[in-house]
This record gives C-alpha cells, structure tokens and sequence, in this order.
C-alpha cells in the first residue's frame, strides 16, 4: 500500500481510477488544479465547480482533496512566455493543453511532497501527448517519484467506464455523456474523439461552447485596443487571468479562435482536433504585429524560426529541455521593446489588427510614404539594385539558374 497523488478533474474516467486505487488499497490524495476552464464557458462560470470536485473525490473516499487556483501562475509561467515565442504548434494551435501539463506535474509533485506521497497518478490513455508531457515533467523536477498511468496498463472504454461507475455508486455528470473528449483553461478548449475522427464530418456546432454559432455572434464588431508593457498585454488595465477570462469572453462571443487541425501528436498518430481559443488567437496576433512594428527585418526572420521550436517543444512535452529555458532568455531579451498599443476590431469569426503605435517602432512614416515630406533617396535604390544584382550577371553568363 502506498499513499498516491492522483490528478483529479471530476470527470468519469478519473473517478474510475480514483476508486480503483483506492479498492487496491493505497491511500489517495487527489489534487484538482483550477486552470480557470470554467471561466469562458458561455452562461458563466459555476463558482461552487471546484468545490464540488472536491466533494466528490472525498465522497469517494480520498484522504484529501487538495483544489489549488492556478491561474494566475499558469498565465505568469507558462501563458505568457509562450505568447512571447508566437507557440503555435504547426502554426495552428496555441497549445492550451500542453501548457499546462507541465504546471499540473509540478502541482502533483508539490503536492506528493507536502502529503509525503511516494507516487503520483494521472488518468491519460496510451494514445496521447498528456501523458508524455506529464511524466517527462514530473521526472525532471522529481526523479525519485514514481508515476503512475494506470489507464494505460489497461485502456478503459466510455460503456466500461460507465459500468464500473454504476457499480460503484460514482456520480456520472450530464458531461460523461458528452460524445467528446474535452481538456480546457483559461488559453483555450480542446474537443476531439465521436463523430471529428471522421476527418470528412464538418464540425458540429454542438462540439463548440465558448465561440458563438454565425448566426448568434453581433451584426455589429466590437472595437478593443491590446496594450502590451515589456511583452505582457492589458486592456483598459486589466491583465493576467482576468484579461484572458475576459478576452475569451467577448472574443469568444464574436465566435473568434475556431480551429480544425489535423495535427501530429508526439507518439507518432495523426489526429483531428478542434480548438477554441478566442483569447489566445486575439493575443498572438496583436503580439505579433507588434513585433512587426518594432523588431529588426533580421530578427522577425531569425525569431519565426525560433518561434517554430519553442512550440514543437512545448507541444512535445519537452518544457524543461534547457532548450526551451535558452529560447526563453532570447524573447526575453526583446521584452523592452514589447511595448505599445494595438487597435483591433473584432467581427463575425475574425479579429483584425486596425492600428499600431509603439515608443520602439522603427516604422518611420517619412522613409514610407509615397506622399508629403518623404525623406528616401531614390536614387541610392539605383546603385543598389545594380550591386544586389551583380551575381545574376554572372549566373547568366554561365547560363545556371536562368530561364531559356
Ligand atoms: N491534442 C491537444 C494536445 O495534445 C489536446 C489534448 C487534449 N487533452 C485531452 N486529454 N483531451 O495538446
């Protein structure tokens, strides 16, 4: 018998696993971390949620419950600098699962420490990028921990999961009969599995519950204006996790940050997932044409190659890589000129960038306009085509790389 900290949400399948290890006899404390998944969801969010995870799990006979709110440090240490590295994985998604996977091994492995636990479990399948991201987490910040998968030692279906819990008197909530599996925070909602494994099947709207349908977003587009100091954004001096519970919220009403991606998950299996991530697609862009407002030519080039990186890392649940600590100070060292204004207009599905202005911009009106008071030397252009072009003289010559 051993005491073990299980990652808990509530859901079926962890409420399954939590009654079976405790029927093998260990003693568990669960640990349920509020991510803020609850704060987007259209109808608001049910305060009493967590406190009723926490119910459950010691209904179900958990030593201890530990809730923590994670927010904030999930936005401070993970959000924010991946925002700073544009993380987008396959340039697509914004990485809300696996951002947060590495946050939630450190709360087991915190938690395992304070409870003197001798091992942590979590209830991901074989199949996912979850549990990569967690164990590879929890052995670099604890190598002495054991962890523990157990629905990979053996694979639970829904109809199983469902007898064992009628069996057991556990609770099954309206959502274990939703058809798909969710994972959600405060930097998006993640659905997959029923009808989306048929890449063919246009999304269902029912798959969707933070992003309006076309037909109920405003007919008219709502105007915000992203202020970013040093790399962190604000809007009208609200930031953290209460601008992204906030973002989400009105980005999400405007049904902005819908996404469908076929994506490639660490083990090697192609997969279709939908995302809905109106904050964070509200944010990376505004981000990113602020970068493009202030950086040099030579370091948006250099850094989108960066960027690429620090999502495949983050994606592939290799967060404590020194690697990715590297590619932190390189953003890091650009933070200061992360600072300005961005005017976006939000409407039916799109968020568009409508104005820029930054003490750091090196975009200078007299140098680009084509009007009043330009100050380029045309003729300096002249001289130097002639020099860039020189080795298209040569190349000619030798007759390579020309078009007879
Ligand atoms: N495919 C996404 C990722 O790997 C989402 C995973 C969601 N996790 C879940 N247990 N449903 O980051």
């Amino acid at each position: 018998m051993s005491t073990i900290v299980l990652a808990y949400s509530g859901g079926l399948d962890t409420s399954v696993l939590l009654k079976r290890l405790l029927l093998e006899g260990h003693e568990v404390v669960t640990m349920t971390a509020d991510l803020g998944e609850s704060d987007a969801q259209i109808g608001a969010r049910a305060a009493d949620e967590i406190a009723q995870v926490r119910a459950k799990a010691l209904a179900l006979g958990a030593r201890q419950a530990h809730t923590i709110d994670a927010r904030q440090r999930f936005v401070s240490e993970y959000v924010l600098p991946a925002l700073a590295a544009n993380a987008r994985y396959e340039g697509v998604y914004p990485l809300s699962a696996a951002l947060s996977r590495p946050l939630i091994a450190a709360l087991l492995v915190e938690t395992a420490r304070a409870v003197k636990a001798d091992a942590v479990a979590h209830g991901c399948t074989g199949k996912g990028n979850d549990q990569v991201r967690i164990e590879l987490a929890v052995r670099a910040l604890d190598t002495t921990l054991e962890v523990r998968a157990p629905l990979r030692q053996s694979p639970l279906s829904r109809p199983d999961a469902m007898a064992y819990a009628a069996e057991h008197g556990i609770p099954v909530s309206q959502s274990s009969s939703k058809p798909y599996s969710i994972d959600a925070n405060l930097w998006g909602r993640s659905i997959e599995a029923g009808v989306l494994e048929d890449p063919w099947a246009a999304p269902p709207e029912d798959a969707f519950a933070w992003t309006a349908a076309p037909q109920n977003r405003p007919t008219l587009p709502s105007e915000i204006v992203v202020h970013f100091e040093r790399g962190v954004p604000s809007v009208e001096a609200i930031s953290g996790a209460a601008l992204l519970a906030q973002l989400n919220v009105l980005a999400g009403s405007h049904g902005i940050g819908r996404i469908d991606l076929i994506e490639d998950r660490v083990i090697g299996v192609k997969s279709r997932e939908l995302y809905e991530a109106p904050a964070a697609t509200l944010l990376l862009l505004a981000h990113e044409a602020l970068e493009r407002l202030v950086l040099t030519r030579d370091e948006l080039r250099f850094k989108a190659g960066v960027d690429r990186r620090y999502a495949e890392l983050a994606y592939d649940g290799l967060w404590h890589s020194p690697l990715r600590s590297a590619l932190d100070a390189f953003n890091g060292s650009f933070a200061t000129r992360i600072t300005g204004d961005v005017a976006m207009r939000l409407h039916q599905g799109s968020a568009t960038v409508i104005g820029l202005r930054s003490p750091f911009a090196l975009y200078d009106e007299h140098l680009a306009t084509y009007g009043e008071g330009d100050r380029f030397d045309h003729h300096a252009a002249d001289g130097f085509i002639r020099c860039y072009g020189l080795p298209f003289d040569r190349l000619a010559h030798l007759g390579i790389g020309t078009a007879q």
